[in-house]
């Protein structure tokens, strides 16, 4: 299986963020995961969609937009015009979830599903047909440079599993996210996992070193 990596932002140097797009593009991602937080839903505050228009024009890059953010509905369009190609919505984040992952497609955007840790697999039962990627967080969201939670590999079997045994069959991503480093991204990839998000271990080091820290992921 293909792995791709995609470098979270909230790890880079926000005082040069054009230039830090610029360089994991360069260094081979193949993904950008923007890590959207409002100090409610999780206890952070990082980027809205302004900060996404603004380096839309820099990236050719697919932009992976993870939304930690309640209410989420009302935000779904200005993140879908800011330039995201995905929207990765938790399932607490709003009353109507399947509503919410409706209009995300009405948008002519990837959907998504965060897990967070703690919500079960069953969380998918009747919204399979309606998302493109289901995101497993491997940490709580709400920080980057976390812990990896081992727990979270069986999930991500149960998933593949899960995924291959339906029919007919569709590509559906699984991506990991958080605390993802060339210690655990081998187990990640082993139990299932074809994308994986990054940030520390991706944006270790100076601009130079992005290429050989997305090779460790991608080949652990
Ligand atoms: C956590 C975010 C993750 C995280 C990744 O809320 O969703 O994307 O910041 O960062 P690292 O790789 O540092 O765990
Ligand atoms: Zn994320």
């Amino acid at each position: 299986m293909v792995v791709q990596i995609g470098p979270s932002l909230l790890a880079a140097d926000f005082a040069k963020l054009g230039e830090e797009v610029k360089a994991i593009e360069a260094a081979g991602a193949d993904f950008i995961h923007w890590d959207v937080m409002d100090g409610h839903f999780v206890p952070s505050i990082t980027m809205g969609p302004s900060i996404i228009r603004a380096l839309r024009p820099h990236s050719q890059l697919f932009f992976d937009v993870h939304l930690m953010i309640t209410p989420v509905d009302p935000y779904l369009e200005e993140f879908a015009a800011a330039g995201a190609d995905s929207l990765i919505i938790h399932p607490e984040s709003g009353p109507h979830c399947h509503r919410s992952l409706q209009k995300i497609r009405r948008l002519g955007k990837k959907a998504g599903i965060a897990l967070n840790p703690s919500t079960p697999l069953n969380a998918l039962d009747w919204i399979i047909p309606d998302i493109d990627v289901v995101l497993v967080m491997s940490v709580n969201p709400g920080f980057g440079g976390q812990e990896f939670i081992p727990e979270q590999l069986e999930k991500i079997r149960q998933l593949r599993q899960l995924l291959n045994n339906r029919s007919p069959k569709r590509l559906i991503d699984i991506q990991v996210d958080g605390g993802v480093n060339n210690k655990t991204a081998a187990a990640v990839i082993q139990a299932g996992a074809n994308r994986l998000v990054a940030g520390t271990s991706v944006f270790r080091g100076p601009s130079s070193q992005y290429k050989e820290n997305i090779q460790q992921l991608r080949n652990p």
